[in-house]
């Protein structure tokens, strides 16, 4: 997998040591008691940084699964998110944290962000591990942020190209010439 890389972004070490900082970020917001929240994970690219995050998470929370379709493309470029499978929590007047691992242009966080609302949750957060600021609009809300990166299409650490890279545990930039 490796050779596909064209650079290491972020080493496995620095991500496990930036994940226990949100952890530590998130559990300042929601205290340690917070019994009533519920952490919505943006499947499937956020599965191991959820997995990691909610390990270093201090307090009783639930998992509330949702299924968003993204782009029909192996990148980022072209297709639409769309919701495919429904939440399998009532979320009414809980604590709600969407769970993603990246905020590219925000199409697919704004729809999840949306579909929550809607419910009408005590409060509605929002934690990516990766931001793209060059195409995420500025104000586009999101509450607790792992790395700001460049725009460039990354793998591994949950996110693929085509569902691959996902096992491999470092984050880093595919080689462009793999998907042009
Ligand atoms: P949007 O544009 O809706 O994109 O914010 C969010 C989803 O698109 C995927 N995505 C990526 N996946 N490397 C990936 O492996 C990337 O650089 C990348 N950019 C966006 C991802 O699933 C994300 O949740």
């Amino acid at each position: 997998m490796q050779r596909d890389l064209a650079r290491i972004l972020f080493p496995r070490e620095r991500i496990q040591e930036r994940v226990r900082e949100m952890a530590a970020e998130i559990s300042t917001v929601y205290g340690e008691d917070s019994q009533g929240l519920i952490i919505v994970p943006v499947l499937s690219g956020s599965i191991i940084f959820l997995a990691d995050l909610i390990r270093c998470l201090p307090f009783m929370m639930k998992i509330g699964l949702m299924t968003i379709s993204r782009y029909r493309g192996a990148t980022t470029t072209g297709g639409e998110a769309r919701l495919i499978q429904d939440l399998n929590v009532d979320i009414r007047q809980r604590h709600v944290l969407v769970v993603d691992d990246i905020l590219d242009t925000g199409n697919t966080l704004r729809i999840v962000q949306d579909q929550l609302r809607g419910r009408q949750p005590a409060s509605l957060r929002t934690c990516v591990l990766l931001r793209k600021p060059a195409k995420a609009p500025k104000d586009f809300p999101v509450e607790f942020v792992g790395f700001d990166i460049e725009d460039a299409f990354v793998v591994g650490y949950g996110l693929d190209y085509n569902d691959l890279y996902r096992n491999w545990p470092d984050i880093g930039v595919l080689r462009p010439e793999l998907y042009a």
